[in-house]
């Protein structure tokens, strides 16, 4: 032990590769547990940065086992690529594992969340499109092909046919599109399985045995609390569970291999895709947030729904997570305002809802009702002591610590290694 879970507590975008960086240091494994290269985490180590979306964020520190977990969902194209372009830039990715129990994202999953976002419209989810959704689909349906199947052509032929023959009657009946050819697809990914072969591994194992051997486990979650499919705004969320239990399924642990979790917010609030979103800003203040805090995805480029912190969304995560401590970051961004709103409660229908509201129709309507704080207005980029911070950044921080009524650990201000302030 231990096991660290770092989790988004929003609806992601949070910057958890900032305080996987933090914990690099000390960390020996590093776990992705669910989605696939939907995620997008930056990290700049000694000044290079680096966008990831499916390897974990451990492959930067050499001496970190970083781990694919049976959880995720795999575009082996989209894996073989990132690993050229690390070894292109002098990261060894020898280490990398890849569970054989996790599932692989087909060209029909692609094909399959494009013309589905097409057919539902103006009630389009938003996703990626990088076949995420059709993947765990097929998943639960146990149609899914994993990446152990890659190692044996005959199932993986024999599968690829039975999937097949489902996916081409939906593609040229229900979408009008062309059907997927056998042979290509097969060809295409066995290529793949000469290259991966030596990576692909009983992952769960081989973490249990690194937590029994005293070694410390991250378990890296990507997207966040309010994109799970379970507890999050659905239909409006990815097709996994971000959450804190989520790393014991998706990695394959048992709950109490987990000893402390990390919840990752921004100081405000952002998010893409359609849904609800109580605390989304006017225009004129989510254009501020967009520009000082360079709201653009990593993965899409989509630009982000920005509002301010949602103290609701923030107490359901801390309860959902167990969390035992949180880190606030690009606290910087707010020295753009005099004022700071903060969500505390939602109305609807002149009831106040300090919960998480019990239904959809309820968050879909509800309006926000906030609390002013005063705003400090001074560059903060510098500061890494708590004492230094001005008191009004102390006291905004002070102020969600006590309403989530979970210590802050950190606050981010800014994007460099050396931009944070040590708050408990
Ligand atoms: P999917 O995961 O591609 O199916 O997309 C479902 C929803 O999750 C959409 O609203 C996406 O914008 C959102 N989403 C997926 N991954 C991320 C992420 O890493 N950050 C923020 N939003 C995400």
């Amino acid at each position: 032990m231990p096991g660290i879970a770092l989790v988004g507590l929003q609806w992601g975008d949070e910057g958890k590769g900032k305080v996987t960086d933090l914990l690099a240091r000390d960390t020996d494994v590093v776990v992705r547990y669910q989605g696939g290269n939907n995620a997008g985490h930056t990290i700049v180590v000694e000044g290079e940065r680096y966008a990831l979306h499916l390897i974990p964020t451990g492959i930067l520190y050499p001496h970190c086992i970083p781990v694919i977990g049976p959880g995720v969902v795999v575009n082996p194209q989209v894996l073989l690529e990132e690993m050229t372009a690390l070894t292109g830039r002098g990261v060894d990715v020898s280490r990398l594992m890849l569970s054989g129990n996790a599932h692989l994202i087909m060209p029909y999953h692609l094909e399959l969340d494009k013309v589905t976002e097409r057919r539902l419209g103006k009630n389009r989810l938003g996703t990626t499109k990088r076949g995420i959704g059709p993947a765990y689909a097929d998943k639960a349906s146990r149609i899914g092909l994993r990446v152990q199947d890659l190692l044996d052509p005959k199932i993986f032929k024999e599968k690829l046919e039975v999937a097949l023959k489902e996916k081409n009657v939906v593609l040229t009946r229900v979408y009008g599109r062309l059907p997927i050819e056998h042979q290509a697809v097969e060809e295409e990914y066995l290529s793949y399985a000469q290259q991966l072969r030596p990576h692909i591994a009983d992952t769960s194992n081989f973490v249990q045995h690194a937590l029994d051997d005293g070694k410390t486990v991250l378990f890296e979650g990507a997207q966040a609390t309010m994109l799970d499919l379970d507890h999050g705004t659905y239909p409006y969320v990815t097709s996994s569970n971000p959450i804190a239990g989520g790393a014991t399924v998706g990695a394959g642990v048992g709950p109490k291999d987990i000893d402390r979790i990390i919840g990752i917010t921004k100081a405000y609030c952002t998010r893409v895709g359609s849904g609800p979103f109580p605390s989304e800003a006017d225009p004129v203040e989510a254009e501020i947030l967009v520009e000082a805090g360079g709201e653009y995805g990593t993965t899409t480029g989509r630009k982000r729904r920005c509002g301010w912190f949602d103290v609701v969304v923030g107490r359901y995560a801390a309860r959902l997570n167990t969390l035992t401590e949180f880190v606030v970051t690009k606290l910087d961004v707010l020295s753009e305002f005099d004022r700071i709103k903060v969500c505390v409660a939602y109305e609807f229908e002149g009831d106040r809802f300090d919960e998480f509201p019990p239904n959809q129709t309820i968050f879909n309507k509800c309006k926000a009702i906030y609390e002013e704080l005063p705003g400090w207005k001074e560059d903060i980029t510098k500061t890494t002591r708590l004492e230094d911070l001005p008191k009004e950044a102390r006291a905004y921080l002070e102020y969600i610590e006590g309403l989530l009524n979970v210590p802050v650990s950190w606050a981010s201000v800014g994007p460099g290694r050396e931009q944070i302030v040590q708050v408990k």
